[in-house]
């Protein structure tokens, strides 16, 4: 007999994310209607102090899957639950959420670290890297205190703490983020290729803070193309199969015009 989520939140207090049956298909509008399948049927639970490592070919819908998990995209089939030790039933169903619930989540719970940052006008890179701490209710000095002590150990010099990250090396602007992503301590990280832009001493120490992360109990779902750096963060790798195979040939337009995608 499976259990359901609210029982299994309610009797694991390790249980962070539980994803069942995870399917998502893109419709195409702009280009006849094409639909591509980007994941068919994925189901994982993750645990606090485990760094879920997805692998598969590119295009098997690794970023997809994160991003379902953090709700940039609602899953087509299929439920999100993340523990949220304020409800009894000790989680949230995800992929039913309203918007401001999803925030929420995202302020107390999950952190998110995307391949490319987005850089926000005339915001220095300090205050970019304070802003999740102080939004939690830290105040604002000892927030940039903490960010600086990021910013320092990621190698980002100090020149470069006043001013806005748009202007910055691609390297540069991916340690910005991954400060950020990383400031608050969420029990739930979320990592999309962090470290593909870094040299290898950057990288060491972005494995590092990954590796301190899961040790304080943060359950972490990742992909990390460095065979190295996956090798000293990964508890567990998931390997993903292409549902692009089921992606179908050939569509009828509305003006009648067969396309393949
Ligand atoms: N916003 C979108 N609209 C339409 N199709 C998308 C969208 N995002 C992803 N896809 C499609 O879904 C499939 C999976 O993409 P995804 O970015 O998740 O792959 P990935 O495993 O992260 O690949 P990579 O290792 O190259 O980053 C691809 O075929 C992609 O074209
Ligand atoms: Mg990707």
């Amino acid at each position: 007999m499976t259990m359901n989520s609210d029982q299994a939140f309610v009797a694991n207090d390790k249980l962070m994310l539980q994803a069942r049956g995870i399917e998502k298909t893109f419709t195409l509008h702009q280009q006849g209607g094409a639909r591509i399948a980007a994941l068919s049927g994925v189901s994982l639970d993750v645990e606090r102090g485990e760094c879920v490592v997805l692998a598969g070919a590119s295009g098997a819908g690794k970023s997809t899957l994160l991003r379902c998990m953090y709700g940039n995209y609602l899953a087509t089939r299929g439920t999100i639950a993340i523990r949220d030790d304020s409800r009894a039933s000790r989680h949230v169903m995800l992929t039913e959420a309203a918007p401001h619930e999803i925030i929420r989540l995202r302020n107390t719970t999950m952190g998110y670290v995307s391949q490319f940052l987005r850089a926000i006008p005339r915001v220095t890179s300090l205050d970019l890297v304070a802003e999740p701490l102080v939004s939690r209710g830290v105040n604002e000095d000892e927030a940039r205190e903490r960010a600086s002590a990021l910013l320092e150990r990621l190698n980002v010099p100090r020149r470069l703490w006043t001013l806005a990250p748009a202007t910055f090396s691609g390297g540069e602007q991916q340690r910005v983020n991954i400060a950020r992503g990383l400031i608050a301590a969420h029990p739930l990280l979320l990592l999309d290729e962090p470290t593909a832009s870094l040299d290898g001493e950057n990288r060491d120490v972005v494995a590092d803070l990954i590796v301190e992360a899961r040790e304080r109990g943060a359950a972490i779902v990742g992909i990390f193309h460095d065979e190295d750096t996956r090798e000293r963060v990964a508890t567990r790798i998931v390997r993903l199969e292409s549902a692009a195979a089921t992606v179908e040939p050939a569509v009828q337009t509305d003006s009648g015009v067969l396309q393949t995608c």
